[in-house]
């Protein structure tokens, strides 16, 4: 079975296709973590991240090995090193949509992603795994919530992990790479035409990942899957 979910920043993806994945017992791809770890080296070799072809130099060079974790989801290892708390700080955040928008990275990372999906049945979230990653996967979700719940959701997350940030420039932040992400040339955020699109703003995890189970099992009655690979 293959999963998509898809969706901005802050929609609940990450958190929610893991559960998923996890109560299926199929394995888990953050492939936003993909982009990130290869921003988070090109900044450490002082690449400029409008360069592709310097960042495909990257690309080609790094030793990037992600490891399912069950509960824990994918740890990120790149040349051996764990950068999975890493790869989530701002100055990565602030770069990543500008990593991930140029077609030579997306076409070599999306072949990465491509191969894990051959490999047998997974849940994997990002921005384009609905449209162009999976686009014969058997169930699409798209998540979706305001800005403001966004970013608030981030913010919390933030402070878990030590960093404080105004709430104001988280969504400065969410709305430019929102920006990026659905306006970029090579595969923007978009939802597929056999999509099933939720709303989360108003929702916890548990009761979107229930939806999501509820959908699969077929007894979710409140949205419509409309079935078909387009
Ligand atoms: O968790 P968050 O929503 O902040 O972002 P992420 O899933 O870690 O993805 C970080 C960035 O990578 C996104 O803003 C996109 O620019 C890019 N990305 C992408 O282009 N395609 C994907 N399939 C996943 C991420």
């Amino acid at each position: 079975m293959k999963i998509a979910v898809d969706g901005p920043a802050g929609a609940g993806k990450s958190t929610v296709a893991r559960l998923v994945a996890e109560r299926l017992g199929l394995r888990y791809l953050d492939t936003g973590a993909m982009y990130r770890a290869l921003t988070l080296e090109a900044l450490r070799r002082g690449v400029d991240t409008s360069d592709e072809n310097a960042l495909m130099e990257v690309a080609t060079s790094i030793d990037l090995n992600i490891v399912f974790q069950g509960d824990k989801g994918n740890v990120i290892y790149l040349g051996g090193e764990d950068v999975t708390g890493l790869i989530r700080q701002p100055d990565v955040t602030a770069h990543v949509s500008e990593v991930s928008s140029h077609r030579k990275v997306r076409e070599f990372i999306v072949a990465l992603q491509d191969q894990i999906g051959r490999q047998g049945s997974v849940v994997m979230d990002g921005r384009d795994i609905g449209t162009v990653v999976m686009p014969d996967a058997d169930w699409k979700i798209f998540l979706q919530a305001t800005v403001e719940e966004r970013a608030r959701r981030r913010q919390a997350e933030l402070l878990r992990r030590g960093v404080s940030v105004d709430i104001e420039e988280i969504q400065e932040q969410i709305r430019a790479r929102d920006y990026l992400d659905s306006t970029r040339d090579n595969s923007p955020l978009r939802k597929a035409k056999d999509a099933v699109e939720i709303d989360t703003t108003s929702l916890t995890i548990e009761e979107v990942v229930d939806k999501v189970l509820g959908l699969i099992r077929g007894e979710e009655q409140d949205v419509q899957h409309s079935g078909g690979n387009y």
